[in-house]
């Protein structure tokens, strides 16, 4: 299959554009490169640098690839700048989206796989999640990647795209090749191994009085290679659906600074700072109807393993990709 990846030069579309790339697949990347790195594009892919913002470049690069489906990766994704600036937000992931779906439905693509987010569901009213719990986001990221969403139901209904949305939980960990670089790192594990790198001084902790047992948020994190598997198998789902996508194990984040510190052997000194608004104290994933449906399994259920990827590829990059 031809597979066309809008943000595929960004964390998670580099490694699931090399895993699409691994099994046989074609890939045509659409990045314009303001988080995305050119270096993290598997030079096996076409990269179309491009904004989702401009419709005539969207759709002539659709139509030009005529490809069999869409994985739309390209988002701006920080909880706390969305906060300050919900515009950002609703242009880029809403209008920006709206523009990438009409380009589909004109170049005739009739499968579309949503990287959507746990951050649809706000606080949850109970754990772990799955995909039956109220979305109630309390961020505009959040509510960014829920009205897409809904868009994506009514082109169903009306044009016969079917969606696959993939609602991650917290992306980690890297492959051999690629890892995560954000140009603003906000990312606990990323954040966590710049201070083993020293490149930071301490970790920041934001919030320690939440309602979890040390009193620290609480996130399921998901390799992206496992990630990556999940979108290959939406390939062959023929009717619309939404995933929830987490290893199904909570983490608080004292939890992961012990693990990290066992990974680097380092001592990652902590500073407490006041808690982050649109943050949840709890979030984790019931992956239960992706792996009865598509027989989804993560092959990085443990923590560890998943930070010494990030690890190994931090060390071979200590300045990222550099571009
Ligand atoms: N990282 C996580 O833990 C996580 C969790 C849940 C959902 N998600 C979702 O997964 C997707 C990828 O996340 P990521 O961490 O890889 O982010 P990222 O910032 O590394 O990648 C996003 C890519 O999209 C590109 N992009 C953004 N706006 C664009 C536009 N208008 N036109 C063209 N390209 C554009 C960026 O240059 C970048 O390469 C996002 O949609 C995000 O909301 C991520």
């Amino acid at each position: 299959m031809h597979i066309f990846v809008t943000g595929g030069a960004g964390y998670i579309g580099s490694v699931c554009s090399e895993e699409i790339l691994n099994a046989g697949h074609q890939v045509t990347v659409f990045d314009n490169l303001s988080e995305g790195h050119r270096s993290a594009v598997d030079p096996r892919a076409t990269l179309i640098l491009g904004d989702l913002m401009n419709r005539d470049e969207i759709f002539a690069a659709v139509k030009g690839a005529r490809p069999d489906a869409i994985m739309h990766f390209a988002a701006n994704a920080l909880v706390s700048e969305s906060m300050t600036n919900p515009s950002k937000y609703f242009r880029n992931n809403v209008s920006g989206g709206i523009n990438l779906i009409d380009a589909a439905v004109d170049a005739g693509v009739k499968k579309f796989i949503f990287s959507s987010t746990c951050a649809t569901y706000g606080t949850p009213e109970k754990i772990p999640m799955d995909e039956r719990l109220a979305q109630k986001p309390i961020n505009p990221y959040g509510q960014s990647k829920l009205m897409f969403e809904q868009i994506l139901n009514w082109y169903d209904r009306i044009h016969g795209l079917v969606y696959i949305n993939l609602r991650y939980f917290n992306a980690a960990g890297a492959s051999d090749k690629f890892g995560e670089d954000h140009r603003i790192e906000s990312h606990l594990i990323p954040c966590i191994l710049k201070v083993a790198l020293g490149q930071r001084e301490k970790a920041e902790i934001y919030g320690e009085k939440y309602t979890t047992p040390d009193g620290t948020c609480i996130r399921d994190f998901i390799h992206i290679q496992d990630l990556a598997a999940a979108h290959i198998l939406a390939l062959g789902r023929e009717t619309s659906v939404s995933y929830n996508l987490g290893s199904g194990e909570g983490f608080s984040v004292r939890q992961v600074l012990d693990i990290a510190r066992k990974v680097t052997g380092h001592p990652i000194p902590v500073v407490v700072k006041e808690p982050r608004p649109g943050d949840p104290p709890r979030l984790v994933a019931s992956s239960h109807k992706i792996t009865s449906e598509l027989g989804w399994r993560p092959k990085y259920p443990r923590l560890q393993p998943i930070i010494e990827s990030a690890w190994a590829w931090h060390q071979k990059h200590p300045n990222g990709y550099g571009d």
